[in-house]
Order: structure tokens, then C-alpha cells, then sequence
């Protein structure tokens, strides 16, 4: 049976015989044997193989990015790494042709981006996504422990959840098919689902469904947004969690926000120790600490009126001029986090006119029960609100915005049987990835990123 290289480094394996599988990751050849290291993505680190030459074996054929499996005795290693096997059967699985791209030297991370298939055999790629397995997981446990149950929205959907109208058409109309009505618009009643429909933006709306039954749910799935930001900080496909949450309103719900965030990172620190040094020593300086700040303070708290205060303060030129009522853009954010406060910082009560359609109206009537959590760095990394959960004031809002009522009839039906005070939000997951691994940009945390003019393999 195989042994992972981790359990050879976290486990007692010393002296013992083990049959370990992997890539070749470097070759040095001496006189009488070589030094060959490979890496089975468990961990960071390489085992080095002590492979002698008296060995029936076609040296030749040991290349980077050939596969192995080597059988031989753990012994302890003089050199900077701990542990070294000393081969006594070495199988090659796979032979690797010599136009490899991956040779031993440092590669950009946009020539990376061109060989997505092979990015993730780079040492930077397997640390990312061992991260983003942990805050997956560690999600999933934050949630179960506190009875929230995890519960699958659709992907195919006929709303618009956030109303911008950034959607992504699905149809099995081809050009040909596609008619017109008398108005103008496309007639979709051939169409598969025999109306308009998209991938989804957002699973709220139906988990809003959910949370007005079993109380506190959750959702975490991909969400599509067909918008054309060609920025560090937007992907066309992204992972979203999304708890909402009966009973719960505004305060609780940036308060559960926020003790999400520390519990994740927490857990990273506490089970990612190798990865984050890497980050620290080869990407960002100062992550370790940055990490470790956001598990000991509490986060700034402020409203969108006082948010606009500072920044017209600010001893600082923008490009987007400074006025109640504008949507806070990026630089704003990472102004109010990165160079006022150092800090998360928890901004909510923005004006009506810029936020969803369904989030509750304040007391007075110009602001809405939002919030966002922006990071430093990073931005914006979680948008949510109390939901408008009065009937009425919820069907003008649909009506002021512009959307079709019927469109959200069994959204309103939510207020008329049994409504209640809830919340929810949503925390983008790869811009999660990015701030915990000091990565610059979010193509390079996902597998198979998507953006505009960007859908290969
Ligand atoms: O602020 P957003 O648009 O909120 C919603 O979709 C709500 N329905 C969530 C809720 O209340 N259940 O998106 C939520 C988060 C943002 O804060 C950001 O972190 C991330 O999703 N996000 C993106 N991440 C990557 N690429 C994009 N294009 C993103 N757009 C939003
Ligand atoms: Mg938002």
C-alpha cells in the first residue's frame, strides 16, 4: 500500500520500509547514485531519494515531471530536509517528455494561467489549494456546529437575485431558432424551459425559502456573474457560501459574519502551518501576523454616512469623487480598511438606491439594513442585510426597482404565510482564498478560472 509523503512527516515512520508514489521534482546524479526528490501533492515538502545506481533501473528516463513509486527504508537525513528514503525499488509509472514546461525554474504566474492543466503541479498552486480545501472544510464544521443545515440551490435559475441584470443566458436555442416577438424581445416559448433563463447570481433567494422553515441554513455552491470587470478581485465563475437565518437580524447577522471569518482562519493557522510559512516567506511578507491580527480584533463597526465622513476627510485623492449616495468603489474600501482603521471593518446602513431590492428598509426611509465586511487588501469580502420581510413595503421596492412582480411572486408569498425577521449573507470564497494566502489575483485561486475572454480548458 502506498504511504502519503505527509504521514511520512507527521507520523513516526522512522526505519520503516514504505511504498511512496509521486512526480520527480528534482534530479542531481553523482558518481555512484542520485539524488531524486518527488512530491505527491500531500505536502509541501519533497522526499528525497537516495537512488544508487547499482539499482536495475534506465536513469535516463528519471526526469522532472516523471511518475514514480519507490519502495525503501525512512531513514533520517543529514541534510536540511528530515527525512530521506533509501530506494531499494524504484517502478517508473510515466515517462515525461522532454518539452515538460514545468522545468526547475521560477515561472510567472500568467505563463502559469496558460498551462492550467499543469499549473497545479507547481508547489505555489498545490499550498493554494490545500488552503482552499481547509477553508472548505472548516466552513462546513463552523456551520454544523452551530446547527445551521447545509442545504443545495439551484444553478439554473429565472431570477435575478441582486437585480444588475449581469447574467449568463441558458438556452438550447441556436441562432436560427431564435425568434422575435412583435416587440421586439426574443420569444422563449420554445425554448427548453419555455421562458428566460440564467445561471444564478446568488442562491439567497431560494435559501431565504429554506431559512423560513428550518431556520438556519446554508448554501455553498458556484455563482456566475456576467459582468465585465477585468480586475485582481472578480471571476466570471465563483464559490459562494451563504448561511440565512431565521429570527436574526441586522446585528446578530454581522456578528455571526464576523466570528465566521476568525473561526476560518483560526483553523488555517492551526492546520495549515506549513502552507502559511510558505505564503509568508515567498509571497507576502507579513501575512502570518496579518492572519493572526484577525483572530485578536474585533472588527470596526460604522455606518455608510459616517464611511463617507472619513473619506471626504481623507488627505487622500480619489478617483471616484466622494458624495453621500454613491457606491462605495474599491478604492474607498480599501482606503476605510487598509489606511484609516488597519482593520476589518464592518460597514452597513447604506443608501436605498444603491443596494438590492430585497433588503429592509430602515426607519428613515432613505438607508437599508445592509452591510459589507471589507478586508484589507482585498475589498469587499462579504455583502449581506436583514431581509425586508413586510409584505408591502417589499412589493413597492420590487415595483421602484423596476422588476417584474410576477417575476417574485412566490418570493413575496415568503411574507404572506408566516413571515419572520431574518438575514444572511454571502462570503465570496476565492477572494477568502486571496486574503488568506497573500495571493495578488484571484485567477491564480481557483482551479480552472473564468473570466471575460477566458474560458479554456
Ligand atoms: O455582494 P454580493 O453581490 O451579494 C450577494 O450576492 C448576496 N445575495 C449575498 C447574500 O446576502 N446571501 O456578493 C457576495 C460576495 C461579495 O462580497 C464578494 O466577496 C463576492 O461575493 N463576489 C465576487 N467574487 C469574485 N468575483 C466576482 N465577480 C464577485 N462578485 C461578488
Ligand atoms: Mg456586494
Amino acid at each position: 500500500m502506498r504511504t502519503l509523503i505527509k504521514d511520512i512527516f507527521k507520523k513516526n515512520f522512522l526505519n520503516k520500509t514504505v511504498t511512496i508514489c509521486g512526480w520527480v521534482k528534482t534530479v542531481r546524479t553523482q558518481k555512484t547514485f542520485s539524488f531524486i526528490e518527488i512530491n505527491d501533492g500531500s505536502f509541501l515538502s519533497n522526499m528525497q531519494i537516495i537512488a544508487s545506481h547499482s539499482l536495475k533501473l534506465d536513469f535516463e528516463k528519471i526526469k522532472i515531471g516523471t511518475s514514480l513509486s519507490v519502495t525503501g527504508e525512512v531513514t533520517e537525513s543529514p541534510g536540511i530536509q528530515k527525512y530521506e528514503i533509501k530506494a531499494e525499488k524504484i517502478n517508473i509509472l510515466g515517462e515525461c517528455d522532454k518539452d515538460y514546461p514545468l522545468q526547475k525554474k521560477k515561472h510567472s504566474f500568467e505563463f502559469l494561467r496558460t498551462i492550467l492543466h499543469l499549473r497545479p503541479r507547481t508547489n505555489t498552486q498545490g499550498a493554494i489549494m490545500r488552503i482552499r480545501n481547509s477553508l472548505a472544510f472548516a466552513t462546513h464544521k463552523f456551520f454544523q456546529e452551530r446547527d445551521f443545515l447545509y442545504i443545495q440551490t439551484p444553478i439554473i435559475t429565472s431570477s435575478d437575485c441582486e437585480g444588475s441584470g449581469e447574467l449568463f443566458r441558458v438556452t438550447t436555442l441556436g441562432d436560427k431558432d431564435s425568434k422575435k416577438l412583435k416587440d421586439g424581445s426574443l420569444d422563449f416559448s420554445t425554448d427548453f424551459f419555455k421562458k428566460p433563463t440564467f445561471l444564478t447570481v446568488s442562491g439567497q433567494l431560494n435559501a431565504e425559502a429554506f431559512a423560513s422553515s428550518l431556520s438556519k441554513v446554508y448554501t455553498f455552491g458556484p455563482t456566475f456573474r456576467a459582468e465585465n470587470s477585468n480586475t485582481s478581485r472578480h471571476l466570471s465563475e465563483f464559490w459562494m457560501i451563504e448561511p440565512e437565518m431565521a429570527f436574526v437580524d441586522i446585528n446578530e447577522n454581522i456578528e455571526i459574519a464576523e466570528s465566521y471569518l476568525k473561526y476560518i482562519i483560526k483553523y488555517i493557522l492551526e492546520n495549515n502551518e506549513e502552507e502559511i510559512h510558505f505564503f509568508e516567506k515567498f509571497i507576502k511578507k507579513g501575512l502570518l501576523e496579518k492572519l493572526n491580527q484577525i483572530v485578536d480584533i474585533t472588527f470596526e463597526k460604522i455606518t455608510y454616512t459616517e464611511a463617507i465622513d472619513i473619506l471626504k476627510k481623507a488627505d487622500k485623492k480619489f478617483e471616484f469623487p466622494i458624495k453621500w449616495g454613491i457606491d462605495l468603489q474599491s478604492e474607498h474600501e480599501r482606503y476605510l480598511s487598509e489606511e484609516h482603521f488597519y482593520k476589518p471593518v464592518v460597514v452597513k446602513d447604506y443608501p436605498e438606491e444603491i443596494k438590492a431590492f430585497y433588503m429592509r428598509l430602515n426607519d428613515d426611509k432613505k438607508t437599508v439594513a445592509a452591510m459589507d465586511i471589507l478586508f484589507p487588501k482585498i475589498g469587499e469580502i462579504i455583502g449581506g442585510s436583514q431581509r425586508e420581510e413586510r409584505f408591502h413595503i417589499l412589493q413597492e421596492k420590487i415595483k421602484k426597482k423596476n422588476l417584474e412582480e410576477k417575476d417574485y411572486k412566490w418570493y413575496l408569498d415568503l411574507r404572506r404565510y408566516g413571515s419572520v425577521v431574518h438575514s444572511g449573507f454571502g462570503l465570496g470564497f476565492e477572494r477568502l482564498v486571496q486574503f488568506v494566502t497573500g495571493i495578488d489575483n484571484i485567477r491564480d485561486v481557483i482551479p480552472f478560472p473564468r473570466y471575460p475572454s477566458h474560458a479554456e480548458f
